[in-house]
This record gives C-alpha cells, sequence and structure tokens, in this order.
C-alpha cells in the first residue's frame, strides 16, 4: 500500500478516535510488518532472509550437569548429515537398543517405548521419533529471549 494512503489514514484515525500511530508504525505497516520487529528482525513476511550461519558445534564437549529432572541430555557429538526422516534414523543406528552395545552408545532410556497412553511399545514411540525436538548439540547459541529460570533446589 501506498504510504501516502497509510499516512492519510492513520491522521483519519487520529481525529476520529484520538489514537496516534508512530511515524515508525506507519512505515512498519507499509513495509508489511505490521510496526512489529520480532526475532526474525524487520524482514518482511513475504522477503526470504538469508540464512543465520551455522552454530559451530565444538570439538570438545563437556559434560552439562542437568537443571531440572527428566531433561534430556545434550548431544556430546556433531550430528552434520545424521538423517532423521521417515525412511531413515541415523541416531538410532547407534543408540537403539540393538546397536548400542556394539556402537559404543548410550541406549535410549525405557521412556522412550511409552507412548502418550502410558503403554510400553516394543519400539521407539512415534512421539520420540524425532530426537533433535528434545536433544540439541552443544552449541554456543546465545539464547534468544530472555530469562530467569533457576536450576531446581535438589540440583543445585
Ligand atoms: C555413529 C554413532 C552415533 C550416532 C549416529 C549418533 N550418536 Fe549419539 N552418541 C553416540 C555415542 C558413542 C555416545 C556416547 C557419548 C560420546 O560421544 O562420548 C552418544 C551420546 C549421545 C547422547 C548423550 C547421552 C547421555 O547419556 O548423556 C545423546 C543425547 C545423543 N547421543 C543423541 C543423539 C542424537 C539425537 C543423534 C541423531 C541426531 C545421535 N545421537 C546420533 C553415538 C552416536
Ligand atoms: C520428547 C522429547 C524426547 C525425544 C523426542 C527424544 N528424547 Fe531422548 N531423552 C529425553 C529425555 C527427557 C531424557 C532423559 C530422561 C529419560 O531417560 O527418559 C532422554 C534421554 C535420552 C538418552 C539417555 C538415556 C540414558 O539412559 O541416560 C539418550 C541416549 C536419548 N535420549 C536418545 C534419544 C534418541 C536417539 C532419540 C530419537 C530416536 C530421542 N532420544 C528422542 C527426551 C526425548
Amino acid at each position: 500500500m501506498k504510504k501516502s494512503i497509510l499516512l492519510t489514514l492513520s491522521i483519519t484515525l487520529t481525529l476520529i478516535s484520538g489514537f496516534t500511530f508512530s511515524e515508525e508504525q506507519v512505515v512498519g505497516l507499509d513495509r508489511g510488518i505490521g510496526g512489529v520487529e520480532s526475532l526474525r528482525g524487520d524482514t518482511e513476511l513475504e522477503t526470504t532472509r538469508p540464512a543465520d550461519p551455522m552454530k559451530k558445534v565444538p570439538r570438545d564437549q563437556v559434560d552439562i550437569e542437568s537443571s531440572y529432572v527428566f531433561q534430556p541430555p545434550l548431544i556430546p557429538h556433531h550430528i552434520r548429515h545424521y538423517e532423521v526422516s521417515l525412511n531413515a534414523n541415523k541416531c538410532l543406528s547407534c543408540h537403539s537398543w540393538t546397536k548400542a552395545k556394539q556402537m559404543g552408545a548410550t541406549k535410549i532410556s525405557v521412556t522412550h517405548f511409552i507412548n502418550r497412553n502410558d503403554e510400553v511399545l516394543a519400539d521407539v514411540s512415534p512421539r520420540r521419533y524425532f530426537c533433535l525436538q528434545c536433544h540439541v548439540t552443544q552449541a554456543d547459541a546465545k539464547p534468544l529471549v530472555g530469562n530467569s529460570f533457576e536450576r531446581v533446589k535438589s540440583l543445585q
């Protein structure tokens, strides 16, 4: 939409309601971002923003202590090219109960076999199939939003 139309519109609205738009908001509206700057920055919805650089996963992984009970442990190795899709789950080629011993990896825990009805399945539960939903690497990624979480007392 033309900036001039929006400006006229905002002035009309101001006159009727006493509600004012700042110049910045008008520009924001004009740019299709509704005057809102999000985590994506002020990129318009229809614009493809260049991807952020890949996070570096450090070679030396540390043993990071848990902050709460039942926290998914961090992944202590790289995961590049590890496919998790309809056809393949690379993670399970090392972490499944049949492969873990041979690969020297930790077995997925029993909780990973329980479905949402609390039934224990013979194979990984569908809700645990996409490992990276819960487990992440130890890349040095700064939090995107502020957070005042504190470790539970029993783990302090
Ligand atoms: C080539 C074998 C292999 C593959 C593939 C693999 N891992 Fe691992 N993983 C290991 C081994 C070995 C360990 C033991 C710790 C280490 O690396 O020193 C481990 C450790 C872990 C741990 C930590 C377990 C704990 O008790 O702290 C997590 C979580 C994990 N892997 C998740 C994943 C996920 C998610 C994927 C898929 C994206 C994956 N792994 C793919 C071999 C593998
Ligand atoms: C819905 C979240 C979720 C998903 C999805 C998930 N995990 Fe976990 N995982 C956890 C939690 C929480 C724990 C810690 C508590 C426990 O042992 O269940 C854990 C524990 C583990 C452990 C350590 C087990 C141990 O005995 O210390 C490994 C290894 C692991 N997961 C691998 C995987 C792999 C491989 C996948 C994909 C096939 C996967 N997880 C999918 C949440 C998840």
